[in-house]
């Protein structure tokens, strides 16, 4: 899969192990930023990751802040983005299985690499379960 990703400072070294992991994984990882831990303002690092998938330049987005919050917010502000930030493997399940999230937020400082690295794996590997979601997801793809 073409999977773009983001951070800014505080999302900057789980960014670097997620990035890790995927490429481990045989994905195809375009790395938009941060590249240091110097400070940056998260909101156009979410735009310019949603960017790459609302323009089909990557299958998917993560990205990553300190909390996953401001840059969640700023990704979902990109027409055809529907970016869930999740703190657990359920809601990234259900993220795919209901909402067809074609983008994952995470907290870089709330959230500890196992857990991050198991919440993206149930995010990558679970599918959209259509039907009545579908009807749900149109509304919001016309929002
Ligand atoms: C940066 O200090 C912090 O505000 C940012 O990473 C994020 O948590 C914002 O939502």
């Amino acid at each position: 899969m073409k999977i773009a990703i983001a951070s800014d400072h505080g999302g900057f070294a789980l960014k670097q192990n997620v990035m890790m992991y995927l490429e481990a994984e045989g994905h195809e990882v375009s790395d938009l930023g941060c590249y240091s831990e110097e400070s940056v303002d998260y909101p156009q690092f979410g735009r310019t990751c949603a960017q790459a998938v609302a323009r089909h330049n990557a299958d998917r987005g993560i990205v990553i802040c300190g909390s996953g919050i401001g840059i969640s917010i700023a990704a979902n502000k990109v027409k055809g983005i529907r970016c869930a930030l999740c703190t657990s493997v359920e809601m990234a399940k259900l993220s795919r299985q209901h909402n067809d999230a074609n983008m994952l937020a995470l907290g870089g400082r709330l959230t500890e690499l196992p857990d991050a690295l198991d919440i993206v794996r149930a995010w990558l590997t679970t599918e959209f379960e259509g039907g009545r979601h579908e009807r749900r997801v149109n509304q919001l793809n016309e929002m």
